[in-house]
This record gives C-alpha cells, structure tokens and sequence, in this order.
C-alpha cells in the first residue's frame, strides 16, 4: 500500500545525539565498573545505529548480543501485543546486561523484555533508551538511562523508520504529513 506523503523536520542534530552519547556512556562505565564482562543487547532494529555509536564510546569488555520484539509493523501505532521474533543467542544467567531500546513509547516492549530477561536471572539488568516520549506511556516504566525526552510525535532518522523508510537519516526528525496541514 502507498504511504501517504510527508516531510521530515529536524528534531535533534547529528552533533547533538553524539554529544549525548558520550555522556550516556561516562555515566554506564561509572555504573558498571570492574565489569568482567558487559553483554550489550540491542532491540532490532531501531537500535542499530545507536548501539553502533554507544559501544565504540564504551571503555569497558562488551559483548554485543540483538533480541527483535514486533512493535508497529508498517504504521505509527503500537499495535500493544509484543512478540519476541528473535532471541538472543547468548546466555545472560549471572552476567551483567545493558538493554539498548531506541524508543520508550507507550513502554509495552521494554516491559516484556525486562520481564524475559529477569527470568532468566543476569546479574545486573540496565536499561537505556535514546529516546522517551513520556506522555504517551501506558505501563509504569523507564530505562535506567534516557538519551533525550521528546513530545507525542512520530520520529524517524538515526535507525529509526517509518515502514522501514528513514533508517538511514543521520539526525532524529519529525514526520509531518502532508495532508494533515
Ligand atoms: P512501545 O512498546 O510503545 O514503547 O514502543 C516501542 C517501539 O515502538 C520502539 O522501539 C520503536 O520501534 C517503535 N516506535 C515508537 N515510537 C516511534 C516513533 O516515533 N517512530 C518510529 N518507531 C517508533
């Protein structure tokens, strides 16, 4: 089906989101210090990018391990209902774990995924999101860490895609549709 036409405005810079990044990881070095051995999980695919840029910024052992969750399939809303569609190939019993999420929406996805990963009993489970939109919550969460707080709009650019468009972008922008002006 065609996607309805729309422009992307610029939210947060490319300079901005790397300033960020540097700082977030500071802040997670301090956390985890004397780590044996941090296991880095990336949620697919929305996280891609940022994971990319977070490890290189990370001055302790990682391990880097994906888990995809279904969220919206091809439009804008949470469809609620999450599905793990691939798990981890790793174990984490035991180990410490930084959740990487590129967005905190209504908070359904982290929740299921905090509550698979805590049965299988890490050691230490954080949680980092680049982007939270708190006013659009519906379950009591937030990651240990938040990259930006960012109002009730629909995002895409620096991995994240509107029906898997926009991935590529290297800014976070607004989507705004043509026919809602
Ligand atoms: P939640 O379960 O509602 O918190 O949604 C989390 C997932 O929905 C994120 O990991 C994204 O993949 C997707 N999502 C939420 N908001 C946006 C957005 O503004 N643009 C693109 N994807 C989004």
């Amino acid at each position: 089906m065609a996607q309805p036409a729309y422009v992307i405005d610029q939210l947060i810079s490319a300079k901005a989101i790397a300033a960020r990044i540097e700082a977030l990881a500071g802040d997670i070095e301090t956390a985890f210090a004397g780590t044996d051995k941090l296991i880095v999980v990336g949620l697919l695919r929305g996280s891609f990018v940022f994971i990319a840029d977070l490890v290189r910024e990370l001055d302790l052992p990682v391990e880097v391990d994906f888990l995809e969750a279904s969220s919206y399939g091809d439009g804008t809303e949470s469809t609620r209902e999450v599905r793990i569609m691939k798990d981890l190939r790793g174990k984490i019993e035991g180990r410490d774990v930084l959740v990487v999420e590129d967005i905190v929406d209504t908070g359904h996805t982290l929740t299921h995924v905090i509550g698979l990963l805590r049965s299988r009993q890490p050691r230490r489970l954080e949680t980092i999101a680049l982007l939270d939109k708190p006013s659009r919550r519906e379950v009591d969460i937030k990651a240990t860490w938040t990259g930006f707080e960012i109002p009730d709009a629909f995002v895409v650019g620096y991995g994240i895609d509107y029906a898997q468009r926009n991935r590529n972008l290297p800014y976070i922008g607004t989507v705004r549709f043509l026919d809602e002006a």
